[in-house]
């Protein structure tokens, strides 16, 4: 089967494409405080996204589902991570199973295995109504992830050429389905002007997926002979994305993404604007390499390691977390001016 081949190479490419770690964290840096007046005790790591209450900003973001047993057992695995640590989980897209029964198995896995905690379905832009629908109701998703990927689909010799309409099929969802909409890119970072379309037509966050983790320009590179190396350094970093959307979007929140593998990185996320943060290469690397107990052990650790950094800050709530001072340098303090940002 040619998509489940795809879906296995997306993952081996993943882990040997690795994260170059050029997301633009380097750039920011907190502003130390010698008085923060606070205990460990106090911190409190609870974040919301519309309506959805999370117990921790952290989340395993899409990744994989289709393609048979391995992908099936990779999410099982990261559904019952996501359940043991209390933390939400993204599915990878499930076209596949909407157009082929004998795909559903790696889905529906997830809610037998994570009966309660959060689960976000996940599609791309070219769905229907009526597909954002069934995928939502195949695992009683709590939110339904669209993803742009237009680059990635480019350089993938059997990918979409036409991407036509994405925004108004966006904004039929929206208002079909009922549970929140999050409209997330794959890695290519997301501008302002796109997550301003996206609040106008009513979705509940966006997804910044910025560009210097997991390369999708380089794995798809990787399936091809003639190589498209021009969009391999294409996109906008994931720290000059979180802060261009959060100066420009007045209603909806942020959720951070793009090469996050450490606490230092999630509380930079939050500081820049966002409400949640997102890992999915470095989760995956883990799983594979080191296995399920490894990944549980290291999310604990994920959240000790904030706890520790908002106490430093002297920041109690997330909230209080987007609100400490920072100083930005380097190519991301450069990027804001010429976008216009202070
Ligand atoms: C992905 N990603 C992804 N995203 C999505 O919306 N639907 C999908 O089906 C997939 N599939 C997928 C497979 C694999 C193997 C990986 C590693 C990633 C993209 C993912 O959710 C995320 O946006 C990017 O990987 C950037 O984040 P990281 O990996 O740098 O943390």
């Amino acid at each position: 089967m040619e998509r489940a081949k795809r879906k296995l190479q997306h993952i081996e490419y993943a882990l040997s494409t690795g994260q170059r770690r050029l997301h633009g964290f380097e750039d920011i840096t907190f502003v130390h405080n010698s008085l923060p007046n606070i205990s460990t005790a106090h911190i409190d790591l609870q974040t919301k996204i519309g309506e959805l209450s999370f117990r921790s900003p952290i989340f395993i973001n899409a990744m994989t589902g289709g393609g048979g047993e391995e992908t099936t057992k990779i999410n099982e695995q990261l559904a019952y991570v996501a359940n043991e640590c209390g933390i939400a989980m993204a599915v990878g897209s499930q076209m596949a199973a909407l157009k082929d029964e004998r795909e559903r198995q790696s889905f529906t896995i997830i809610r037998q295995v994570n009966k309660r905690g959060i689960v976000f379905a996940n599609l791309g832009s070219e769905a229907t109504v009526e597909q954002a629908k069934r995928a939502i109701d195949m695992i009683e998703a709590n939110a339904l992830q669209i993803h742009l990927n237009v680059v990635q689909e480019l350089v993938m010799p059997e990918g979409d050429r036409n991407f036509c309409g994405a925004l108004s099929r966006i904004e039929q969802i929206v208002s079909a389905v009922d549970v929140p909409v999050i409209v997330k890119e794959v890695g290519f970072g997301m501008s302002k002007e796109t997550a301003r379309q996206l609040e106008n037509v009513g979705v509940c966050a966006v997804d910044v997926g910025g560009f210097g983790g997991t390369n999708f320009a380089q794995i798809e590179n990787k399936r091809r002979e003639k190589q498209l190396a021009y969009f391999n350094e294409w996109g906008i970093t994931t720290t000059a994305s979180i802060a261009e959307v959060a100066a420009e979007v007045q209603r909806i929140r942020i959720i951070g993404s793009g090469g996050v593998q450490n606490a230092l990185d999630v509380a930079k996320c939050i500081a820049l604007g966002a409400s949640a943060v997102g890992m999915a290469g470095y989760m995956l690397r883990l799983l594979i390499e080191q296995g399920v107990e490894a990944l549980i052990a290291e999310i604990h650790q994920l959240h000790e390691d904030l706890t520790l950094i908002m106490t430093a800050l002297g920041t109690r709530t997330i909230a209080d977390l987007q609100n400490v001072p920072l100083v930005v340098t380097g190519a991301t303090y450069h990027w804001l001016r010429e976008r216009g940002i202070e």
